[in-house]
C-alpha cells in the first residue's frame, strides 16, 4: 500500500474527464485528497457526493470539491480538465481558442489558491494551452506541463502488446510530437522486453512489419476520433493517465513518461510544447530526454513542432 503524506491533487472540472481522473485517483491512492472544482454546482456536488459515497473501498484517499475556487487551496498538483470538447470530427487544435479563453479566465484563480502547485493541463489542445498557460501564468516551464502523448503511448503499448501477446508493461514504444493528428511512434527505438520491435518474430516470421507498424499508427493516431463517434468522448484511459502522472509528481518518483512541456532547443525546437520522454518528479518536469532518432522521425518532429507553431502563431502566442 503506498504510504501518502498529506498530498493533495485539484482537479479543475467535473465533466467526464475531470471525474474519471478523480475516480482513478481515489482508487489508485495517487494522492490524500482529491478535491474537485467546477463553476456548475449541482454536477460538481454530485460528483463529489458520488465519488465519496465509495471511498470506504478506496483506501485512505478523501474526496472534497464544490464551486468555491477555495476547495483548490494548497493542492501540490492541480489538473486543468475544463474545457469544450471534441465533437466528432473535430480536431483537437479546433477547441484552442474556446479553451484558452477558459483558461485566461480560471489560470490566475488558481495561482491565488495554489501558488506552489505543479500545473498539469488536460485539457485540449493540451500542447497549445501549456504554452498559453505558461506565458499567462508566468510559471517556470517545469512547473506547467501537460498529459501530452502519455495516454496515446499507453494506446500503442496496448495494441503491440495484444499482438504479440506479452504483458503491455513488457512493450517499451512511446508516441511523441503533438498529442494529437501530428503525433508518430518511435519505431526505431520500439522493443518488447530486450528485442527490437522489427526482430520480434512468431515461428519464424516477422511479426511487425513496416505495413504493419504502419497500420498501429493509424489506429493510435485516430483512437480518440474512434471513441468519440461511439461514446460522445474519452474518459477512463485519460482519467488514468492523469492519475499516473500525478503520482510521478506526488510521489517523487523521477519517472519517464512522454508529457509535453515547452521546449528550448530540442533537436532545434523551440518555443512549442511538445512529448518526449521526461523525467517527472516532485518538482514537475524534472529532465528532458534527448533520445535518439532516426533522420525520418527527426523530421516528423519538425513536422509537429511546425504544425503546433502554426496553431500558436494564430492564437497570438
Ligand atoms: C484523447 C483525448 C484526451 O486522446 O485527447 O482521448
Amino acid at each position: 500500500m503506498t504510504t501518502l503524506t498529506r498530498t493533495k491533487l485539484a482537479i479543475v472540472g467535473a465533466g467526464a474527464v475531470g471525474t474519471s481522473l478523480a475516480y482513478a485517483a481515489l482508487i489508485r491512492g495517487s494522492a490524500r485528497e482529491v478535491a474537485l472544482f467546477d463553476v456548475a454546482t449541482e454536477k460538481v456536488e454530485a460528483e463529489v457526493l458520488d465519488l465519496a459515497h465509495g471511498t470506504q473501498f478506496t483506501g485512505s484517499s478523501t474526496v472534497v470539491g464544490g464551486d468555491d475556487i477555495g476547495v483548490v487551496a494548497g493542492a501540490d498538483v492541480v489538473v486543468i480538465t475544463a474545457g469544450a470538447k471534441q465533437q466528432p470530427g473535430q480536431t483537437r487544435l479546433d477547441l484552442a481558442g474556446a479553451n484558452i479563453a477558459i483558461l485566461r479566465s480560471v489560470l490566475p484563480r488558481l495561482l491565488e489558491q495554489a501558488p506552489d502547485a505543479v500545473y498539469v493541463l488536460v485539457t485540449n489542445p493540451c500542447d497549445v494551452l501549456t504554452v498559453a498557460a505558461q506565458q499567462i501564468s508566468g510559471l517556470p516551464s517545469h512547473r506547467v506541463f501537460s498529459s501530452g502523448t502519455v495516454l496515446d503511448t499507453s494506446r500503442l503499448r496496448w495494441l503491440i502488446s495484444r499482438k504479440a501477446g506479452v504483458a503491455t508493461s513488457s512493450v517499451h514504444a512511446t508516441i511523441v510530437g503533438e498529442h494529437g493528428d501530428s503525433e508518430f511512434p518511435l519505431w526505431s527505438s520500439a522493443t518488447i522486453g530486450l528485442v527490437p520491435i522489427r526482430d520480434w518474430t512468431v515461428d519464424g516470421r516477422q511479426l511487425f512489419t513496416w505495413e504493419y507498424l504502419e497500420q498501429l499508427t493509424d489506429q493510435v493516431v485516430n483512437a480518440a476520433y474512434t471513441v468519440i463517434r461511439g461514446k460522445g468522448a474519452t474518459n477512463y484511459a485519460i482519467g488514468l493517465s492523469g492519475a499516473r502522472i500525478v503520482e510521478a509528481v506526488l510521489r517523487h518518483e523521477d519517472a519517464v513518461l512522454p508529457v509535453s512541456s515547452v521546449l528550448d532547443d530540442y533537436a532545434g525546437v523551440s518555443g512549442v510544447a511538445l512529448s518526449v520522454p521526461t523525467v517527472v518528479g516532485g518538482s514537475g518536469i524534472e529532465r528532458v530526454l534527448e533520445v535518439p532518432m532516426n533522420g525520418r522521425e527527426l523530421g516528423l518532429l519538425q513536422d509537429s513542432a511546425a504544425t503546433l507553431r502554426r496553431s500558436l502563431a494564430g492564437l497570438g502566442f
